[in-house]
């Protein structure tokens, strides 16, 4: 059996990190994991059974309590909180409210990332995506990215996303919201948001989505061929 292969793309909100992870795992045949969609879950769930987002502790017993999958028998993978596929709820304007807050707790956190890390036991080929998983949760994954874009731009592309999914919203509410939510997720102690050491950056500010798939594609290769790893049944 080949050697297991994790890609981590990590940034800021609105980066297009999930769209671009997605397409990337399609060019190569791995899986995609949408570490967010984690942390809405958990959102959620504090929402539906009435916690305090900052109830940490019930928090926990609540996470303990049910059980919230990545399924991935979809593509894009969906999330399960408990039998439920709740892969759209979790975009919600309710729910993106206080997953920064609900992701600033050791508790939570130190859950998702024991997750996480069994799914890449389970899963040899991923791509994760998210704000931790190069610098904390794979630090030592076969290739790093990191994600960046101008805050009006990443905005900019926020809002057009809620829009084609028929929310009316206000793009200077977004650009508010994002840098609220960046500062937050910088600020935090555990996992904060932050540039992996080592990791390749691209500023997607000026580049169509085809060319960040480009040369995401590119970069994965190439460092691939550098390390001489066999790529086994990638595509
Ligand atoms: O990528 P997103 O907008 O779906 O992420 C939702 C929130 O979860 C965001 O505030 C950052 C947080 N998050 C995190 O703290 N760690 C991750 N690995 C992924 C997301």
């Amino acid at each position: 059996m080949s050697s297991p292969i994790i890609i981590t793309i990590d940034g800021p909100a609105g980066t297009g990190k999930s769209s671009a992870a997605l397409m990337l795992a399609d060019r190569l045949g791995f899986d995609m994991l949408d570490t967010g969609a984690m942390y809405r879950a958990v959102a959620l769930l504090a929402i539906e059974s009435k916690i305090d987002p900052h109830d940490e502790a019930r928090l926990a017993i609540a996470m303990d309590r049910t059980t919230l999958d990545v399924d991935f028998s979809s593509r894009p993978p969906v999330i399960r909180l408990g039998e439920r596929d709740v892969h759209h709820r979790i975009r919600d304007a309710d729910v993106t409210g206080i997953v920064s807050l609900i992701a600033s707790h050791h508790e939570v956190r130190d859950r998702l990332v024991r997750a996480q890390r069994q799914v890449a036991l389970q899963h040899d080929r991923l791509v994760t995506e998210g704000r931790d998983q190069g610098s904390v949760v794979f630090p030592d994954a076969t290739v790093r990215v990191w994600l960046d874009a101008r805050p009006q731009v990443r905005a900019s592309r926020r809002t057009e996303e809620l829009r084609a999914r028929g929310e009316q919203v206000d793009e200077e509410r977004v650009l508010a919201e994002i840098i609220e939510r960046d500062s937050s997720d910088r600020g935090r102690a555990e996992g904060p948001l932050q540039c992996p050491t080592g990791a390749a950056e691209i500023d997607t500010s000026d580049m169509t989505f085809e060319s960040v798939v480009t040369e995401l594609e590119r970069l994965v290769r190439a460092r691939l061929n550098e390390s001489n790893i066999r790529c086994g049944g990638c595509a």
